[in-house]
């Protein structure tokens, strides 16, 4: 099946805040009502996006009654999900139990679980596919180190990470899934990679999953960047053909920032 260019204006852009270990429900609450606000004044129209809000697990059902009660154009996602659909898994949190809360999304690879909790490949593909058995939609998160870049193995090292993350999902999940590049030392540094780092990256994975399923797939998968995004810094990065969306830390938890990164249309060309 040949790609309309219908199919790839479809790529509805994906602004995500991954709020972390940050924010408990109070705290929470108050930064969704102020987020409401910014978003709605008319200088931010965010319309033509989707904005996705990851709260910690604690703070979710706070957050996502609030969006419902209130009618807010906005989704979230777990920062996380168990690979196993339920039972005897101490401190986890299942799709089951995401889906039941109404969320669209779960993060799943991202570096910090990667790193911190010793998250292996097979246990991010796991977790993606987990994800599909409770009708979400993974984000699944990639990226290199520094010590990677500066050897020059970024992108054969990323694309290695992909295609452990989705290895035996089918062409229908594939299209849904969102991949999220981030490379590790861009995250939570302030150091941000060139907005043509992003496309060189986000190219490279369109290309391979085109080499993996069809064209018709490749067109339709959501890849976002992310690591030190800013208001200042998201429409140059947007603006790169291959690049779909943000996820956001550090700068979703000030209402205007993140509400301007959503607005970033309204932002000066680069
Ligand atoms: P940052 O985090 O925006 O604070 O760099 C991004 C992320 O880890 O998702």
């Amino acid at each position: 099946m040949s790609t309309s260019p219908n199919t790839i204006l479809d790529r509805t852009p994906l602004i995500a805040g991954n709020w972390k270990m940050n924010m408990d429900h109070v705290q929470g609450t108050g930064l969704l009502q102020q987020l409401a606000v910014c978003l709605t004044d008319a200088e931010h129209d965010y319309g033509s996006v989707e904005v996705a809000l990851f709260p910690p697990f604690t703070t979710l059902s706070v957050v996502r009654s609030l969006i419902q009660d209130d009618g807010l154009n906005l989704v979230c996602g777990g920062q996380d999900l168990s690979q196993f659909d339920g039972g005897a898994y101490t401190g986890d949190i299942s799709g089951q139990l995401l889906a039941r809360l109404g969320c669209k999304y779960a993060l799943v690879g991202h570096s910090e679980r990667r790193t911190i909790h010793g998250e292996t490949d097979e246990t991010v593909n796991a977790k993606a596919k987990a994800a599909y058995r409770h009708s979400l939609t993974p984000v699944l998160c990639v990226g290199e180190g520094l010590d990677i870049r500066q050897a020059g193995r970024h992108v054969q090292h990323t694309l290695t990470q992909l295609r452990s993350g989705i290895e035996g999902l089918n062409s229908d999940q594939a299209a849904t899934l969102v991949v999220a590049y981030e490379p590790v030392w861009a995250i939570g540094t302030g150091e941000v990679a060139g907005p043509e780092d992003a496309q060189e990256m986000c190219h490279a994975i369109r290309a391979e999953l085109t080499r993996l399923f069809d064209t018709d797939v490749s067109a339709q998968v959501r890849l976002l960047y992310g690591g030190s995004v800013k208001a200042s810094n998201a429409a140059a990065i947007m603006h790169q053909t291959d690049v779909d969306g943000v996820l956001v830390g550090g700068a979703s938890l000030d209402a205007t920032e993140f509400a301007n990164i959503a607005g970033y249309e309204r932002q000066a060309t680069p």
